[in-house]
């Protein structure tokens, strides 16, 4: 496909079209800190940043950015106090109801990347609802992680290999890297390029561990609501400005257009 100006209207000037990262992942964090902050409860933080993911989906939209991949909720999370654990429920249906119609209109496809069977019913409904809607959608690809745990992901894809091989539908050799990845929830997607992570903290909180093997990580001291154009157009502008050697010699995104 040839890109012209048109696709990218309103790339700043200083960002290669042709290597922008396909996939960007992004540990949304510093919510409570941001909320605390300003002198408002940690929930705030949320609401908040639920604004920023809306503006960086846009942003991917405006720029051609094929897939954007957030961890909206952990394995962990559960353990946070019951009233903030069912606010992001609520903030979750919430956002789904108020802005799916926009998703479909603008071209995303929405998928959510975890174990879904703890959720409320009718949030579990609507995000079944919006899959399913937003299935042909090629514009952007939407993953969002909610109770996502990366160590129990890799856990249930050996299990599912394991039946595969007891059934006899692949042979033990069978199993190798291209296996173990169509076992995984990130099936059929390609590896993020760039995971931004925000609020000073630089660790990857189980969040993809075998998608993110090569991927460029980007730490900023910004918390996650105050992560906006500007802070993701710096961060584009440093992943541009990396060699990515994925083990072999120097090659640089500019200059190959990944
Ligand atoms: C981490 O900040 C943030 C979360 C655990 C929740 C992220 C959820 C949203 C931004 C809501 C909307 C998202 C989508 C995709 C619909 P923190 O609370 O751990 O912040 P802290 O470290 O400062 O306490």
């Amino acid at each position: 496909m040839t890109l012209t100006s048109d696709d990218y209207f309103s790339l700043p000037a200083d960002l290669h079209p042709q290597a922008l990262p396909a996939h960007v992942a992004v540990i949304m964090d510093g919510n409570g800190r941001w909320a605390t902050r300003q002198g408002l409860p940690r929930v705030a933080g949320h609401r908040q940043g639920a604004k920023t993911v809306k503006d960086l989906l846009r942003c991917c939209n405006d720029w051609g950015i094929g897939a954007l991949t957030v961890y909206a909720f952990s394995t962990e999370n559960w353990r946070r106090p019951m009233e903030e654990v069912n606010f992001l429920m609520r903030l979750f249906d919430r956002l789904l109801r108020r802005e799916l119609a926009e998703m479909q209109q603008e071209g995303v496809r929405i998928q959510f990347l975890g174990d879904l069977s703890p959720l409320p019913e009718r949030l579990r409904s609507l995000m079944a609802e919006a899959m399913a809607l937003t299935r042909p959608n090629q514009r952007v690809q939407f993953n969002v992680a909610v109770n996502y745990g990366g160590r129990e992901e890799l856990v249930n894809a050996a299990r599912n290999l394991a039946h595969q091989v007891m059934s006899g539908t692949i042979s033990l050799d069978g199993i190798d890297e291209a296996a173990l990845g169509r076992a995984l929830l990130t099936e059929g997607l390609s590896d993020p390029d760039l995971l931004i992570r925000t609020s000073g903290e630089q660790r990857l909180s189980n969040f993809l561990p075998w998608q993110l093997a090569y991927t460029e990580l980007y730490f900023t001291d910004q918390l996650w609501p105050e992560f906006d154009r500007a802070a993701f157009h710096q961060a584009l502008h440093w992943y541009q400005s990396r060699q990515r050697r994925f083990g072999g010699l120097a090659r640089s995104p500019i200059a190959h257009g990944f």
